[in-house]
């Protein structure tokens, strides 16, 4: 999808919304009972202008206003015909710079294989790594836009996107300029993340304080420099980095104003105290929390994102314990994952129906840890996560007539019309 080129008119109308989900309230992570909270209104319409939202609410009392009814005529007209609209969904953790899929652990896995064992074998993360160092910028860009697309396509209008597969100075360098390159093409947010900890490259095997020591004394400091990258993330667990390992890349992101996010308890349970020393906006995955940190998180501010997809495509039993997390207060979000080892899918409406099916959450919970628990993810709630006067006019339309069909249906795309800044996307 692109935006439509040569609109004249800067005034967009919603109209014939059978439920618009605005997702209203404060500008925070929604916790516990909260997160059921989607705002919805029947027989809606949003106005938008300049890129944001101007007003959403009841269609009747919307068209009723003096200013909409001198001006109607010249605001462009976007019939919804009774679907659903609800904010454009964010997905908070993602990573689109690789150049090819890992059949071969596919095949392996279903031959029996775990994901430890065949990353342990050669297989894994370092298997991505030498076709990235081998691809050329723009060859990782165009993969990058043509994943951000299939997104887009899907609901999607903002995406957090890590580079990782690199795993040296010039590799990672190139992974967040193909992110940027892609991001410029394409209507919506990207949050850009430096993943350089993902794990120990080959050539530093036995060597891995020596990486550490590379990654926080040069790659962060060069990345913050040139404004590549907003956040660092580490993944924190057995077989990549230890917890003080991840904790000196953590602290370098600060010492150099970078924002900390880190992949811990996907597969062992990490200590998350001394993590949040740093501040990190999420901690993601989360399958093995210990019950003492559940309490603690549910007095912070970082955001856990559950990536059910990742379960789902390692062939796990097991999925992340949305309930104990949700009941307990810990502000939760929900993203792809999208990688090539462990969850190949742009789809959010996948995920959502994975965290309903797989997780107990409901729909209603689903859709608000994927649209404004997911812009606290990013600390992008500010603007985006929910449809409100000032804020950005990122919408999906669903064409469906009740939005927990969107959790219902599954592998079907049922998003029609995607509004990014306030215009139509076709
Ligand atoms: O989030 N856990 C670490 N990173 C990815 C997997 C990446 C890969 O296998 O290529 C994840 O699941
Ligand atoms: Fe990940």
């Amino acid at each position: 999808m692109a935006k439509v080129p040569g609109k004249s008119s800067t005034y967009l109308l919603l109209a014939n919304i059978g439920q618009l989900l605005t997702l209203k309230g404060d500008a925070a992570a929604r916790r516990g009972r909260d997160l059921q909270e989607i705002g919805l209104i029947k027989d809606a319409a949003v106005l938008c202008g300049g890129g944001k939202i101007l007003a959403a609410g009841p269609q009747r009392e919307l068209l009723r206003d003096p200013w909409v009814r001198t001006k109607r005529k010249k605001i462009q007209e976007l019939d919804c015909d009774g679907r659903v609209v609800m904010p454009g969904l964010i997905d908070c953790h993602t990573h689109p710079v690789f150049a090819e899929p890992r059949l071969v652990d596919f095949e392996k896995r279903i031959a029996g294989a775990g994901y430890e064992e065949i990353a342990a074998a050669g297989g894994g993360i370092r298997s991505s790594v030498a076709a990235v160092r081998k691809a050329s910028r723009g060859e990782l860009s165009k993969k990058v836009l043509t994943a951000l697309n299939a997104m887009l396509e899907q609901g999607t209008s903002a995406v957090e996107a890590k580079s990782g597969y690199g795993l040296t100075m010039e590799d990672e360098v190139k992974s967040l300029v193909a992110i940027r390159d892609a991001a410029r093409q394409w209507p919506g947010e990207v949050v850009p993340t430096l993943l350089a900890a993902h794990v120990v490259p080959q050539e530093y095997h036995g060597k891995a304080d020596e990486y550490v020591r590379k990654v926080c004394e040069e790659m962060i400091p060069l990345v913050a420099k040139k404004k590549l990258a907003k956040y660092v993330d580490v993944f924190c667990d057995r077989g990549a980095f230890t917890q003080e390992q991840s904790e000196k890349v953590l602290a370098a992101a600060r010492k150099h104003g970078l924002g900390t996010r880190a992949h811990v308890c996907q597969f062992t349970a990490a200590k998350l105290k001394p993590l949040l020393e740093y501040q990190p906006a999420s901690f993601d995955h989360m399958d093995c929390v210990q019950p003492e940190d559940v309490s603690m998180l549910a007095r912070e501010d970082t955001v856990a994102v559950l990536l059910p997809g990742a379960n789902y495509f390692l062939g796990h039993k097991e999925f992340p314990d949305a309930r104990r997390l949700i009941d307990a207060g810990v502000p939760a979000a929900l993203a792809t994952d999208y990688n090539p080892g462990t969850s190949p899918t742009p789809s959010m409406p996948f995920v959502i129906s994975l965290a309903c099916t797989h997780m107990k959450m409901t729909p209603a919970e689903a859709i608000a840890a994927a649209t404004i628990n997911a812009a606290c993810a990013l600390r992008l709630q500010d603007r985006k996560g929910s449809l409100e006067a000032g804020k950005d006019a990122d919408m999906a339309v669903f064409d469906v007539k009740d939005y927990r069909e969107i959790a219902y249906w599954f592998a079907w795309d049922r998003c029609v019309e995607m509004v990014v800044a306030g215009q139509v996307c076709s």
